[in-house]
């Protein structure tokens, strides 16, 4: 017989988490304005908000924590974690920051300015805020595809190069760069293929502009490209992260999600110039140049999360987690953006709660539901997330409203998995009797979907 596949790991430390009664939930949930942010992580059973900051780090990481080095300037921490980018990833001058955002806000301070135009593959949240913030447009150039949660396709977060060609054509002066999300989030935890940042490189060439890598979660979409494009089976997960940042200028990196740390991150370019003028805000915004807000116990747990990231075995251990409970969703009819991506199963709230109007928000209705159902905690990717439009102040109804179920890192087990979908089956199978939703009663102009509160609506 065929031996069952199982991790690649073995546990060496466990955390407790306890179960709560549905009475208990109802309290807390109505106490936290239905906001799932607002729960104390005490209240939550099985955590799915993120995969960021949430994995496990391994007995390598924490003996790393050990040997820190706390010098302010200089630290060899700093230089350990320059020396494995450069390495692993192939730039040479490294920026850390304290998590991904904080490497958006100091990247874009030197790239970014008012009217400008930033192409993308479905930039994330803090990406998108980043750019609005400064009067500039986040435009999404993603595969149409990537809109059908049942369409089947093995690179789903793609830009679509025709999209891009135009707007390059069109707006040539007004983009600074070309930004690239690996995976794609926004979409489904999809990935990017090799065709397709070749692609973008050429566009990017051919109107002479640098191409950003917004990289959290590259060691994931390098898994997909390993066992999904023609040509790349044979290669190394090293080989293929070589050659994919081989077409980037730049990256930012949140280490909280492929560096399997619980705080970091990282700006890394192959440009000098733009090295030191991203420096100035570095030291303004996040720390010195080598400590830029992290530790240096942390700098060199993230070094050693880096090689740990990129290991094959690893990645198949996590990813088929994932698979798993898409399997499982599978099994009980559950719609979710096919296929199950790289860090979180992305459910079809549209397709699942079909009586409850855009307008009442029913990827936070589906949330609210699942987490009174068992205290498993998602989070909406829809139009909450979406925010009004910056000019018009209208709500912005996406194409895709979402309950994402992000996965942490060598976190939970098969079992806890096998409650996940049992709970959302049991969603699932009362669907047709939740009919009404939420309606937001205060919120922030930007990124709203963190402190928003709401109310159910009668
Ligand atoms: N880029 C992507 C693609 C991300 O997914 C995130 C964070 C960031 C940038 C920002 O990084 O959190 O370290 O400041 N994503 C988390 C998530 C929060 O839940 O998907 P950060």
């Amino acid at each position: 017989m065929n031996l069952p596949f199982a991790e690649s790991y073995k546990i060496k430390m466990v955390e407790p988490i306890r179960r709560s009664t549905r009475e208990e939930r109802e309290k807390w949930m109505k106490d936290a304005n239905y906001n799932l942010f607002k729960l104390k992580s005490d209240y939550v059973f099985i955590d799915l908000l993120t995969d960021s900051g949430t994995g496990a780090m391994s007995d390598k990481q924490w003996s790393e924590m050990m040997l820190g080095d706390e010098s302010y300037a200089g630290a060899r921490s700093y230089f350990n974690l320059k020396e494995t980018i450069k390495n692993i990833l192939g730039f040479e001058y490294v920026l850390p920051t304290h998590q991904g955002r904080a490497a958006e806000n100091v990247l874009f301070s030197a790239l970014i300015k008012e009217g400008d135009i930033i192409p993308g593959n479905s930039h994330f949240d803090t990406t998108k805020g980043h750019i609005e913030f400064r009067k500039a447009i986040a435009l999404d150039v993603t595969i149409d595809e990537a809109k059908d949660t049942q369409c089947e396709l093995p690179f789903k977060g793609n830009h679509d190069l025709k999209k891009l060609a135009e707007v390059m054509a069109k707006h040539r002066d007004k983009v600074p760069f070309i930004l690239v999300t690996v995976t794609n989030n926004t979409a489904g935890g999809q990935p990017v293929s090799m065709e397709c940042l070749k692609g973008v490189r050429a566009i990017a060439d051919q109107y002479q502009k640098p191409v950003v890598f917004d990289s959290a979660r590259f060691a994931e979409n390098a898994y997909f490209i390993k066992t999904r494009e023609k040509g790349y089976e044979n290669k190394t997960i090293r080989e293929i992260v070589k050659e994919m940042f081989s077409y980037a200028d730049t990256m930012t990196m949140s280490a909280k999600k492929d560096a399997i740390v619980n705080m970091g991150g990282f700006i890394a370019t192959k440009h000098q110039d733009l090295y030191e003028k991203a420096c100035m805000y570095n030291i303004m915004f996040e720390g010195y140049v080598t400590y830029g807000g992290m530790s240096g116990r942390d700098m060199n747990a993230l070094a050693q999360g880096l090689h740990e990231g990129t290991e094959f075995d690893y990645l198949e251990t996590r990813i088929k987690q994932v698979e798993y409970l898409g399997k499982k969703l599978d099994e009980y009819g559950v719609p979710y953006q096919r296929p199950a991506g790289g860090h979180a199963i992305f459910v079809d709230a549209k397709k699942v709660l079909e009586h409850v109007p855009r307008e009442q928000f029913p990827a936070q209705t589906l949330g609210v539901e699942l987490y009174l159902e068992a205290g498993v905690r998602g989070v909406e990717i829809g139009a909450i997330l979406a925010d009004r439009d910056p000019i018009t102040k209208e709500n912005r109804f996406p194409e895709l409203e979402l309950l994402r179920l992000a996965i942490p890192r060598r976190t939970y087990t098969n079992n806890h998995i096998e409650v996940i979908a049992a709970a959302l089956k049991n969603v699932y199978d009362r669907r047709n009797s939740i009919t009404k939703g939420f309606k937001i009663v205060k919120e922030q102009p930007i990124m709203r979907h963190f402190t928003v509160d709401l109310e159910r609506v009668n």
